[in-house]
């Protein structure tokens, strides 16, 4: 043991003396152990480029362009009114009632087209860890994130809409925020389409149309 924690010592003094820490500055080129990610094809700020004419990665922006908000929500970018919108319908961007308590129902119309872009958005974001049925059982729950839990339960199927909408923006313990992934519409369709997979999940033959009732041999 004693031979071991010697020859162990050495190791380690032997390697960092001749490889040096990480960031250390080197006269000649070091000897790269873990590569990682470090060398790799980009375009760097202010780079020089053999492609283009000017030899600059830059590209000039087109005259005249201002960025508004974080140019991710198109209406944020493109409507003159975006900042009376979020005066006129504060709850749609909050989830909250003017009184600070949830909100509860959707700010906006509820209609199949939105339906189907919180589909969309739902399997794109949400399914991996809440399944594609809201059960819970997404493909990560195999690799250990068991805390995802079902929509089928009583609280969350009474959690008002607007609380939904804040654990989408911020996120909630494991859960991460998708508010700067999804805007507020598309947040209120994946919303939508919960509560669509929560009432699919609990649903009795008094929900089905009379008319499709015999499709299902009921
Ligand atoms: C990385 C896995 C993961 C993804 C992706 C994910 N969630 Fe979650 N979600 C969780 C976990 C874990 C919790 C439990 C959080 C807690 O209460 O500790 C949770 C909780 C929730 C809850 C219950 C919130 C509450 O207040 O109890 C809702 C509703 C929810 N998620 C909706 C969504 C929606 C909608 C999406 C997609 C935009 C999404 N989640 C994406 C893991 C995830």
């Amino acid at each position: 043991m004693r031979y071991f924690i010697a020859i162990l010592i050495f190791v380690i003094v032997a390697t960092v003396s001749i490889l040096g820490f990480r960031q250390d500055k080197f006269t000649q080129t070091p000897i790269w152990v873990f590569p990682d990610m470090d060398i790799q094809a980009r375009y760097e700020p202010q780079g020089k480029n053999e492609f283009y004419a000017n030899q600059m990665d830059d590209r000039p922006i087109v005259p005249g362009t201002v960025q508004r908000g974080y140019g991710w929500e198109k209406k944020q970018v493109f409507s003159g009114d975006y900042q009376w919108d979020v005066i006129d319908n504060p709850s749609m961007y909050s989830g909250k009632k003017e009184n600070g308590d949830w909100y509860e129902g959707f700010p906006v119309e509820v209609t199949p087209a939105l339906l189907q872009s919180g589909k969309e958005k739902y399997d794109i974001f949400c399914l991996v860890c809440h399944g594609d049925t809201g059960d819970g059982n997404g493909i990560t729950k195999k690799y250990g994130m068991a805390a995802t839990p079902s929509y089928h339960t009583d609280v969350l199927r009474s959690m008002p809409e607007g609380e939904i909408f804040n654990t989408i923006t911020n996120g909630k313990n494991l859960m991460g925020a998708y508010g700067m992934k999804l805007n507020p519409e598309e947040r209120w369709a994946v919303i939508a389409y919960v509560r669509a997979l929560q009432l699919a999940g609990n649903a009795t033959v008094e929900d089905v149309p009379q008319q499709n009732r015999r499709d299902l041999g009921l």
